[in-house]
Parts: C-alpha cells; sequence; structure tokens
C-alpha cells in the first residue's frame, strides 16, 4: 500500500514559511499498546549521528510498545533497517543487508522487515524495493518517525509493503519517546535539516529544511541528561551554526552554546559547523569555556577555489584558512578536523594538488576522506565528469598518506603530556585495555581498573600512534 512515495522535486523545495513545532503528535493505538510483550526487536544503523539519535527515538517507541531490544536479528519480530544515502558504498551496504535478512522472513513469516532513514527518502531506493525487494514490510521516511506504532499496525495488517515516506520541509516534534544506550555521552538534536545545498549532497533533500528546536526546550533536554550523571553531550545538527536562523527570536548557536555551558556539564562538543557561518561571538564562546572541548569538525571539502564555487560551499581557501588561524588563536592548543571529496567531476590533478597544499597547512588532527560520488537528484550528478574512478582512487590514496602524517604529528603534541579522558569502558580489541576519548577528541588505550568506565581520569600518554594514544593512569 503506497501512502506517499518519496519526491525529490518536492523535496527541494524551501519557503519562509514558519516552522511548526509539534509537541503531542505521538500516540500509540490502542490495539499496538503492548503489542510487543515478550518480543524482541533488532536496529541496525548505518550513517551519521543524526541516524544514531534517530535509532535511540525509534528504540523508545518499540519499548513503549513493550519491545526489548536484540543483538541477534533471529530473534526479532520487528527489524529495521535505518539507512545512509551519503554514498553509494553506504546505499550497497544496506542492499547487501536486505538481501541478507530474507531467509529469516521467509523461516518467520510475521516478522515485519522495515527500512527508514536518509535511502527511503530517495525515489530509486523505495521503486527497486517495490520491484525487487518484496520481503520488506514497511518503508518510512526521516519525517514520520513519529508514525512508527501506527506504521506497525497497518504492516501487520497487510501482507503489501507500505511506503509512507514525506517530501516536504520538516517540522520539529517534541516529546517523542527516546531510549539511549550511552550513560556517558548522549547526543542532542539542536537542528535538523540542511539549506546549504552543496552541490553533491543529498542530506538536503532527505533530511529537509533547517529547522531548530527552542534554545528552551534543548536546555531542559540538557538538564536532564546532567542530573542524570551524563559526562558528554553533542549538540547536533548537519550545520549547526545556522542554529535560530529559523526562529523567530534573538537565539543563535553562539547564545545557545554559551547557555548550555553555563549549566556546567563537563564536555559539550558540537557538530557539524559549516565554515560559512562560523561567526565571530562563536569562536568567543568557544575561547570562554572550558568545558567546551578544544575539538572542531569543520569540513573544507576542497582547497580549490573553482572546484569550492562549483560545490556552491560559499568560502573560498583563503576565507577558510583565515577563520582556521582565528580558531587556532583563540582556543589554545585546538584541535581541528575536516572532510575532503577527492575525484569531484572534473576535478584537475593540479587542483588536487591545491586540496594537498591545504592539508599541508592546517596539519588537520583528523580528516575524514571521500571520493567523489555522483548522487541522483543532485546538481553535480548533471555533471560530465572525466576522472576515472582508478584516477580518483589514487587521490584518495596519496590525500591519506599526507592526512595520516598530519594525524601522527598532531597526537606528538601529547607525547608524555597527562591529558584527561573520559573513559567508556573496555577496548574493542583488548576486554583488559580500558578505553576512552581526550577532550581533543584523541582516542586513548590504557591499563585500568573497569570502576573507572564513565569516569574522567588523568593518564599520561606513553606511546603516539597515527589512530590513537597509548597511556598510563596516574
Ligand atoms: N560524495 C562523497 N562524499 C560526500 N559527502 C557528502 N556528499 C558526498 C558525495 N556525494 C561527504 C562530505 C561531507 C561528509 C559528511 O560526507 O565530505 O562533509
Ligand atoms: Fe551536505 Fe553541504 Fe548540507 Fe553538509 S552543508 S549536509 S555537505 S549540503
Amino acid at each position: 500500500m503506497i501512502k506517499n512515495m518519496p519526491d525529490l522535486k518536492k523535496a527541494q523545495r524551501r519557503t519562509k514559511n514558519d516552522v511548526n513545532i509539534i509537541k503531542d503528535s505521538f500516540f500509540i493505538p490502542p490495539m499496538m499498546q503492548n503489542i510487543g510483550q515478550g518480543k524482541y526487536y533488532h536496529i541496525v544503523t548505518y550513517g551519521c549521528q543524526a541516524n544514531e539519535r534517530d535509532t535511540e527515538t525509534i528504540n523508545g517507541i518499540l519499548e513503549m510498545m513493550g519491545y526489548q531490544s536484540c543483538t541477534d536479528a533471529a530473534e526479532a519480530s520487528v527489524i529495521l533497517l535505518n539507512t545512509c544515502a551519503i554514498r553509494d558504498n553506504a546505499e550497497q551496504k544496506v542492499f547487501g543487508k536486505i538481501g541478507a535478512i530474507k531467509h529469516l522472513k521467509q523461516s518467520k513469516p510475521e516478522l515485519i522487515f522495515g527500512v527508514c532513514g536518509c535511502m527511503a527518502q530517495e525515489e530509486d531506493t523505495v521503486n527497486e524495493i517495490l520491484k525487487k525487494y518484496h520481503h520488506i514490510d514497511l518503508v518510512f521516511g526521516t519525517h514520520n518517525i513519529n508514525d512508527l506504532p501506527t506504521l506497525l499496525q497497518e504492516a501487520m495488517q497487510t501482507k503489501e509493503t507500505i511506503v509512507d515516506v514525506l517530501s516536504q520541509e520538516g517540522e520539529v516534534f517534541e516529546n517523542l519517546p527516546t531510549r539511549r544506550d550511552n550513560k556517558i555521552k548522549a547526543w542532542v538534536n539542536i537542528m535538523y535539516g540542511c539549506d546549504k545545498f552543496c552541490t553533491y549532497c543529498i542530506v538536503p533533500y532527505t533530511r529537509g529544511k533547517e529547522r531548530s528546536r527552542l534554545a528552551v526546550d534543548i536546555i531542559d533536554e540538557v538538564k536532564s541528561l546532567k542530573a542524570a550523571g551524563y559526562q558528554e553531550i553533542t549538540l547536533l545538527g548537519q550545520n549547526v551554526n545556522a542554529y535560530g536562523k529559523d526562529l523567530n527570536s534573538e537565539d543563535n548557536f553562539a547564545s545557545l552554546l554559551e547557555a548550555v555551558a553555563l549549566l556546567e556539564i563537563p564536555r559539550i562538543r558540537f557538530m557539524t559547523s559549516h565554515p560559512w557561518d562560523f561567526s565571530a561571538e562563536m569562536i568567543a564562546v568557544i575561547a570562554k569555556y572550558d568545558n567546551i572541548m578544544p575539538f572542531i569538525h569543520l569540513p573544507v571539502q576542497s582547497g580549490n577555489n573553482d572546484i569550492l564555487k562549483i560545490m556552491n560551499r560559499q568560502y573560498t581557501v583563503e576565507e577558510y584558512k583565515e577563520l582556521f588561524d582565528k580558531i587556532k588563536a583563540a582556543k589554545s592548543n585546538v584541535s581541528i578536523s575536516t572532510d575532503i571529496i577527492v575525484g569531484f567531476p572534473n576535478e584537475t590533478k593540479e587542483q588536487f594538488a591545491d586540496t594537498l597544499a591545504l592539508v599541508e597547512y592546517c596539519q588537520f588532527d583528523n580528516a575524514f576522506t571521500f571520493v567523489y560520488s555522483a548522487r541522483k537528484g543532485t546538481p553535480a550528478a548533471k555533471m560530465v565528469d572525466n576522472v576515472s574512478l582508478k584516477e580518483k582512487q589514487d587521490r584518495l590514496q596519496i590525500l591519506n598518506k599526507s592526512v595520516n602524517k598530519y594525524m601522527h604529528l598532531q597526537n606528538e603534541r601529547f607525547e608524555n603530556k597527562i591529558v584527561e579522558v573520559l573513559v567508556d569502558g573496555p577496548s574493542k580489541k583488548d576486554e583488559n585495555i580500558l578505553s576512552g576519548y581526550t577532550a581533543h577528541n584523541k582516542l586513548v588505550n590504557f591499563k585500568g581498573d573497569k570502576t573507572l568506565i564513565g569516569k574522567i581520569v588523568k593518564v599520561k600518554i606513553v606511546e603516539v600512534k597515527t589512530w590513537s594514544l597509548q597511556g598510563e593512569v596516574i
């Protein structure tokens, strides 16, 4: 049953209409209350922190209906894939997983298998699902997570695939249930969507218009997280700097950040910041408060002005460097990381060399590097591209070599230094080793007692690697 099909043209539309803040939309139909008693759900989350945060909402909704989470998909009565559409390889992973779940559905026909997240917002993906993947019961998007109980009921009552994907600008939903697994660090949404329309990026189509939560709602959430013992919060948005622009108030990201800092939660982070509206006020607030972590993610994407222009990034390399230098000068010893795309359509060797030169100038603490991937519906996907995939991959390797060199160099700043580590838990590789992150977002492994988990402890760095630091508790 097709309730709403995604429509990229509609998703592209932006109006000046006020954003509705909806506080009382959520309900569980009577038939669905407690339907999950004694049953399990299994969610696989792909992609960015926005999806991780959405999964926490989905967890909360399902648990309100009585379901419990499980790690083994074979035990679940509801399986959901919360998908990412940012690059083709992310999508291929999801299609692989969809295929792998087919046998579960065959052996357990009452299983509800759903696909949600950014891929659900794409017309082509949904058409492919309808054509080829008949074992999917439910497709819903990023704008109607609150309808999940009703959609599940409909999926249980019909053998057809239910598709309900809204391609609207979006609203702000408050008061949705949430279940956070992590009791130490929390994501806090401050705004949704993106209006930047970088020409390569699908996000403005899958996540809708930039829309901010009210400061009072954000502050209330942070206060209750603090009361629950959280040590770190990360303020989330596709571009947090745009916070407040859609509100009829004086609030902006600098004022919000300051208000959050004053709540005295030990660690505050935020992501992602676009260089475009990174204001002087923001820099001043970041510099002023010690609980705003000295780590900033500032995606540059390319070191060439012509490419930046075709990407619609709205800044030049010179402006980026100026901002970079200002942040470094304002907050002592700050770490800066970035995102870089190589092989944008028709990127020349010289233009790529400009990116390498920028990396040399900035000596980033970390850089997430990607081969350009055409996303259907975006302006860049229509550009003829004369750079072969092999050439793009070669450029990525060259870039990564340089990035890794500077990562190691930046890590050396901490050799023999005492740093504060927020302990996450046992390390992934060795049960007897603890791991956690420093204020500068460096991963540290060290021997220590499990009672330290969730605490901020002083650790001396004894060995520096590219991806992590080795330490000893002092
Ligand atoms: N191809 C490759 N990388 C992309 N990103 C966004 N869209 C694409 C694309 N089409 C990268 C950008 C962004 C990060 C989250 O993903 O670098 O900052
Ligand atoms: Fe995509 Fe650009 Fe928006 Fe980031 S700022 S989500 S790269 S369109």
